[in-house]
């Protein structure tokens, strides 16, 4: 019989958002779905993206290109970095576990946020790491004092999402700085920027951390993803920005054709398409202000958010529980966030304006059903 290794065994699997496909096969449901569980871009796709694909899916009988040559180039020049400092992979998910796969011998500390993204406590587990999970601080900020104070000779990664999943919260500019310039030299900080461009649009004080690396300081590791505001979550394109060194080790370990050609070249057209991520900042200021105002006049108070999805407190595990079954059977998803630590609250992407409506309008529905 095979054997699995012991610490893969304790795993919990990664649980996505529910599609839409499966909850119109479990509850029979005709009419049009309303995902908002998963923080995608609900503009749909960039039409260059859909141009490009067209353009060269005569191609898919060919390996895509290894070196991801193009989209590297170009993502180098948008950065103002060397493509020495860019590796591309399948999403920034994938990103995520090259550093992990590159830098844990098992024993070795990973420190992370709780209620933060699932990947990391997920690859502190796979490589036998041994987690030092900080707690959240009150107001829902990433406590960074304590993530510096839990780091010893044997860390090798700091997993930080800023801004953060679920939280939707960041920690500004000036925290941020005193933060990087307290790491010490051994440990890599994994910068996740997964809603780096929504934080930048919607607050003065957020400041993404890539300057440091281009400072010089080596360990600071930038996540990115075209997952969110380029809206090609099922595309799969995510890039790292890091010293060469780091990235060149990386390149060795990550799977050959990592990145399928129709992403690259989607990814290439939608780099720099500054009109359709404009509008996608738009739609999400404006659906972000609306679906705020709109849970407050439900009784729901939302933690503030600079991404584009918005975490509140139910009351209780039950409660939320039933707000999102309840919305389940009115076509609408939203994300319980049982596995996320946080039982008690419900996760909403900010979608379309009709989106929004019809998701208050169902939850409206849902609280008249509750018992008292
Ligand atoms: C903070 C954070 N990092 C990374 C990801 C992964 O995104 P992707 O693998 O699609 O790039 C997500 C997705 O929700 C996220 O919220």
């Amino acid at each position: 019989m095979f054997r699995v290794r012991e610490n893969v065994m304790g795993i919990r699997p990664y649980k996505p958002g529910k599609p839409s496909d499966e909850l119109r096969r479990e509850l029979g449901l005709e009419g049009e779905i309303v995902k908002l569980a998963s923080n995608e871009n609900p503009l749909g796709p960039p039409p260059r993206v859909m141009q490009a694909i067209r353009a060269h899916v005569g191609e898919v009988h060919l390996y895509p290109d290894d070196s991801c040559y193009y989209l590297t180039r170009a993502l180098a020049e948008h950065h103002g970095v060397d493509p020495s400092m860019i590796i591309v992979d399948r999403g920034s998910a994938g990103v995520i576990e090259l550093a992990a796969k590159l830098l844990l011998d098992p024993g070795d500390e990973v420190v992370y946020s709780e209620k933060s993204f699932l990947m990391y406590p997920l690859m502190a587990q796979t490589f036998a790491a041994v987690h030092k999970n900080i707690p959240l601080r009150p107001d829902y900020l990433i406590d960074l004092d304590a993530m510096l104070g839990a780091i010893t000779p044997k860390t090798k990664i700091i997993y930080l999402a800023n801004p953060n999943n679920p939280t939707g919260t960041y920690n500004g500019a000036a925290a941020l700085e005193r933060f990087v310039g307290a790491l010490p030299d051994h440990v890599v900080l994994a910068l996740d920027e997964a809603y780096v461009l929504f934080a930048d649009d919607l607050v003065e004080d957020y400041e993404s951390g890539l300057k440091y690396l281009l400072a010089g300081r080596r360990n600071v590791f930038i996540l990115r993803t075209f997952s969110k505001s380029h809206a090609m979550a099922g595309l799969r394109v995510g890039y790292g920005i890091g010293d060469p060194g780091l990235v060149g080790e990386m390149h060795k370990v990550r799977a050959p054709f990592n990145v399928v050609s129709l992403a690259q070249h989607a990814a290439l057209a939608a780099l720099d398409d500054k009109e359709f991520i404009e509008r996608t900042l738009e739609v999400n200021r404006e659906g972000m202000a609306k679906l705020v105002e709109g849970l407050r006049g439900l009784g729901f108070e939302t933690v503030p958010s600079t991404t584009n999805f918005v975490l509140f407190p139910a009351g209780t595990a039950e409660r939320a529980a039933f707000l999102a079954d309840g919305l389940l059977k009115t076509g609408v998803i939203v994300r319980p966030m049982t596995a996320f630590g946080l039982p008690d609250h419900i996760r909403v992407t900010v979608g379309l304006d009709w989106q929004i409506d019809t998701f208050l309008e169902g939850l409206g529905a849902v609280l008249k059903t509750e018992k008292k």
